[in-house]
């Protein structure tokens, strides 16, 4: 396995790099890190994690050496929490973009897709009350197809896998970070942000089913509103706003992306 090379000094998030081998989860390292009055930048990156977690109490895994598996601490002032879930995956579809031969598009709230399969997903976790968030991200860049845990092929896909081109962890991490420190700095301008997100949007014009408690319900996405809210109309024609959550794409059969 090829650890990534040690950054030493500060990142383009303007914070050191702290480069594990092996941790729980970066989010809980960088977390810690936040408490103990870590600066704004600094970035927990690790080969292995034996505790990921992803969104909605779900587990987050990737093979040793293959994928990113970072958490960027952030300070930012009130407003800027508000914006930050849209602006992290269009950092991170700028940067996969970069390194590799592939068109990314989001899905809401932040997963970033290529070609109707996850290749990257985000999990935030914000203390606005204190200014601060840790953004984790969960990127898969090498990863082979046998490398993937089987429950994901049919969900999941890496760079090198869509691009069928092995791809450079280290530019992606490098690309990463980059683009990453121009939409943290762009979060003064809200309306961009939203702007860059619907131009990925993946599920604009969609069916979409999602759960309200017990009940399943079903409509078309009319993409995110200035508040980075979800727009669904349901077939019975009522407009829903959803702010948080999991919703997914009703698929055709035999269908993809
Ligand atoms: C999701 O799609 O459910 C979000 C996945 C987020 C995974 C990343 S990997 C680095 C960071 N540390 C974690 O424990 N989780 C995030």
């Amino acid at each position: 396995m090829h650890s990534l090379r040690p950054r030493p000094g500060t990142g383009p998030l303007g914070g050191p790099l702290v480069h594990l081998d092996l941790v729980g989860s970066t989010n809980d390292h960088a977390r810690e890190l936040a408490l103990a009055g870590a600066p704004h930048g600094t970035v927990v990156a690790a080969e292995r994690q034996t505790a990921g977690r992803g969104r909605q109490g779900r587990t987050w895994s990737a093979p040793a050496g293959r994928a990113l598996t970072l958490s960027a601490l952030v300070r930012l002032p009130a407003a800027a929490f508000e914006p930050l879930p849209l602006a992290v995956p269009i950092a991170v579809a700028e940067a996969c973009e970069a390194v590799s031969p592939v068109k990314c598009r989001i899905k809401w709230p932040n997963d970033v897709w290529v070609e109707g399969l996850k290749v990257s997903g985000v999990l935030i976790e914000a203390r606005p009350q204190d200014g601060w968030a840790v953004i984790g991200i969960g990127l898969n860049v090498d990863t082979a197809l046998d490398e993937l845990a089987d429950d994901l092929r049919q969900t999941a896909s890496s760079l090198r896998i869509a691009s069928g081109a092995p791809v450079d962890r280290e530019a992606a991490l490098d690309e990463l970070l980059a683009r990453l420190a121009v939409w943290i700095a762009r979060l003064g301008d809200p309306g961009r942000v939203v702007e860059a997100f619907r131009e990925r949007d993946v599920l604009q014009g969609r069916r979409i089913a999602w759960s309200s408690g017990q009940v399943r319900q079903e409509g078309e996405a009319r993409g995110i509103d200035d508040d980075g809210a979800l727009v669904v109309f349901t077939d019975a024609g009522e407009r829903v706003r959803l702010d948080a959550g999991e919703v997914h794409l009703v698929r055709p059969a035999g269908a993809r992306g």
